[in-house]
């Protein structure tokens, strides 16, 4: 597998306010912040209190995000919500690939936050959105409120960096 010295985490979402910040907070205090900033102070996670053993870099955004910026060696993670899964597809997946090299790949996270808030799981809705696109490495639902899925989903993000699941090539491009 490829040897990654850092981690990045960018964390970038579709509209503001469905909870990057909060998510951050929940995850370093393990508290789900009853007052939050708007953007979390950048830190970095160190190797030994990660399952990876590799130190995590992670990224706040806040806001409109035409600013966010891609590099090596990092994943992207993407809130979202029930009534803006199509602008995965129409706008952050083209947007993120016009910003990575040309033979880099960044796996995305589909971040589904605020489930404490929602009856009904969204995964019937994002499952084809998943199958379609190779870049979309995983999706979560999660709840900083009730810290479900907080650590798992850095986690994943961790994962998706260094043992990635897409396709090393893609048959179509190879002429
Ligand atoms: P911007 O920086 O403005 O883009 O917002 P953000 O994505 O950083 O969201 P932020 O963490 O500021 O949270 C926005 C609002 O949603 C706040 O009022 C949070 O308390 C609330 N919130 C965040 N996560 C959750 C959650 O899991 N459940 C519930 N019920 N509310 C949440
Ligand atoms: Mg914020």
């Amino acid at each position: 597998h490829k040897s990654v010295s850092r981690n990045d985490l960018r964390l970038a979402d579709l509209k503001p306010r469905l909870g990057k910040t909060s998510l951050i907070m929940s995850l370093v205090s393990e508290e789900f912040p009853d007052d939050v900033p708007l953007r979390a102070e950048e830190i970095t996670i160190p190797a030994d209190v990660t399952p990876e053993r590799v130190p995590t870099h992670i990224v706040d955004y806040s806001g409109n995000n035409s600013n966010v910026t891609v590099h090596h060696n990092s994943a992207g993670l993407l809130g979202i919500d029930m009534f803006s899964l199509t602008q995965v597809t129409s706008h952050w997946i083209p947007l993120i690939n016009d910003r990575t090299d040309k033979d880099s790949r960044v796996p995305l996270i589909l971040v589904g936050n605020k489930s404490d808030l929602v009856e009904h799981s969204s995964m019937e809705t994002i499952l084809p959105i998943m199958n379609q696109y190779s870049d979309i490495e995983t999706c979560v639902e999660c709840s900083a409120k009730n810290l479900k899925n907080i650590s798992e989903l850095f986690y994943y993000a961790q994962k998706a960096v260094l043992h990635p699941t897409g396709p090393l090539y893609c048959p179509e491009e190879k002429e």
